[in-house]
Order: structure tokens, then C-alpha cells, then sequence
């Protein structure tokens, strides 16, 4: 059902320390940051040859992220995103086996602008997994 690694999305607390390590230490190509409030994020996206890391950093006062800075203080990897041809067929097979989505099991706009859904990571060996319809 999955196909590609979309991006790994890595949450910092420092986007501006951070952009500079995979910029200047990784020697990566990588964008201007961009922020998106109706996410609580801003982000640096880092162009790999066969995939994107995304960095994040809390925007606002609600970001989804705040809480994983609390208990990760010196940030970590937040979630992988795998590509789907048909998301909410993707949905249905993963719910049928016993997989949960998070929120309210609809998928909502991406930061790439397509749909995407979240599942609980307790069901995916302790890595949020969001999946992409591409
Ligand atoms: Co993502």
C-alpha cells in the first residue's frame, strides 16, 4: 500500500541553528523558512536527492509539536511520511486492521497542499506515521 518516503519530518526548537548544521556542517540544499500558522509550524524544507527532511519548529501557541520539544529538549524525529495512491482507501484497509487514525479519521490539507491523515504511533513501533495522497 505505501510507496515512497514522502519526507521525514524532524521537530527543533532552534529552526534558524538548525537550517545552519544541515546547511553548513551536512553541506545540504536547503529553503527559506516558511511559515505556516494553520499548522503551528514553521518550516525549513532540505532537498535530498531521493527525498525532503523537514524541519520544524513551533508557530503559535497551539503547535501539535510543543509537547514533543517538551519531552525530546534537544528535538528529535517527529513522524515519516509515505506516499498513497488513494488515501482513504489507504484509510479503510489500515482501519480494518486494526490501525488508528488520529483525530477524526478525515483527511485534512497537508503543508504540501494534498491530503493527509495521521496514525497513532503506538500502532507503528513508536513512530508517528503520516501518510500523503499523491
Ligand atoms: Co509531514
Amino acid at each position: 500500500m505505501i510507496g515512497r518516503l514522502n519526507h521525514i519530518a524532524i521537530a527543533v526548537k532552534d529552526l534558524a541553528g538548525a537550517t545552519a548544521t544541515y546547511r553548513d556542517v551536512l553541506g545540504a540544499k536547503v529553503s527559506a523558512p516558511l511559515p505556516q500558522p494553520e499548522h503551528g509550524v514553521t518550516v525549513v524544507f532540505i532537498e535530498l536527492p531521493n527525498t525532503k527532511v523537514e524541519l520544524l519548529e513551533p508557530l503559535g501557541a497551539n503547535s501539535p509539536i510543543a509537547k514533543f520539544l517538551e519531552k525530546n529538549a534537544d528535538g528529535g524525529m517527529h513522524h515519516v511520511c509515505y506516499e498513497v495512491d488513494d488515501i482513504i482507501a489507504a484509510r479503510d484497509q489500515l482501519t480494518a486492521n486494526g490501525a488508528r487514525v488520529l483525530g477524526d479519521g478525515q483527511p485534512k490539507i497537508g503543508a504540501h497542499g494534498k491530503p493527509v491523515l495521521f496514525l497513532h504511533p503506538k500502532d507503528f513501533c513508536g513512530t508517528l506515521v503520516e501518510l500523503e495522497q499523491v
